[in-house]
């Protein structure tokens, strides 16, 4: 696929966690931890991705101190607007500065019954809205027994991806949804071997420029000591961090990961 151009993108998940004064402290605190270790921001993108309640402190804060960081949510409804009691739409999250919105977690598609279908109506509503949709795709641990580890994420892909443009901007996230949370992360080599379907999926679903230049995430108990060994492989290109990002150090550390990936 060529020179690997991505840049680097570490995104933290923070579900239903951190009230919007936490949110300010958190995001104040972490800013303040990879200035003091005189982190290169060009180095790594980061993004948080906090509860719909958090975006407008954090959007200020980030705006007011010129913080390095992007902007996400954790839903979007599939709707422009009207009568859908608790949705929010792209076109609010826009005006708040996100620059990305997660689609089809596995929690989102375990707990809110998303199909396939509908993670493909809210990506597109997301780029209507000039929104970067987060892609979310995983096996579960019957499917990995029953299909192997690459065959669901691939379908989940093709489907969200039904009817997008090549020339749209996303990123995908690679979750085994039995690594989600277990502290028991996929090995490097697993995930590369998705990941490497994966960018197989974005070439004929899309087009081999997609595929060089989208983002493929690995996340599923993502730690500052096991970040490394993922971002040594070739189509890892970043982390969607659950708990960990919860964790001002820690999180710092996984931003940091250039400082000790070694070669
Ligand atoms: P953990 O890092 O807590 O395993 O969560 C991963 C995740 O679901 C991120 O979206």
């Amino acid at each position: 696929m060529g020179v690997n151009t991505r840049t680097p993108l570490i995104a933290g998940n923070w579900k239903m966690n951190l009230d919007h004064l936490q949110a300010v402290a958190f995001v104040q605190k972490l800013h303040w931890t990879l200035k003091e270790a005189k982190h290169e921001d060009d180095s790594v993108e980061v993004a948080v991705f906090p509860p719909f309640t958090d975006l407008r402190s954090v959007q200020t804060l980030i705006d007011a101190d010129k913080i390095p960081f992007a902007l996400g949510a954790q839903d979007v409804s599939a709707h422009d607007s009207g009568a859908y009691t608790g949705e929010i739409s792209g076109s609010f999250l826009s005006q708040l500065d996100a620059r990305y919105v997660i689609i089809g977690h596995s929690e989102r598609r375990e707990y809110h019954s998303e199909t396939d279908e509908i993670v493909n109506a809210k990506v597109k509503a997301a780029l209507k809205h000039g929104l970067t949709p987060v892609i979310c795709v995983g096996e579960t641990a019957d499917d990995l027994e029953r299909f192997g580890a690459s065959a669901v994420p691939a379908e989940q892909l093709k489907g969200a991806l039904a009817g997008v443009s090549a020339s749209a901007d996303i990123v995908v996230a690679y979750e085994p949804v039995w690594a989600i949370g277990s502290g028991q992360a996929a090995t490097p080599q697993q995930a590369q071997d998705v990941c490497a379907v994966l960018r197989g999926v974005l070439a004929s679903a899309l087009n081999d420029d997609a595929a060089a230049r989208t983002r493929i995430l690995y996340g599923g108990s993502v730690k500052a000591a096991n970040i490394a060994g993922f971002m040594r492989e070739p189509d890892v290109d970043g982390a969607l961090v659950g708990g960990a990002s919860l964790v001002v150090d820690e999180f710092a550390s996984i931003i940091r990961f250039q400082k000790h990936v070694g070669v």
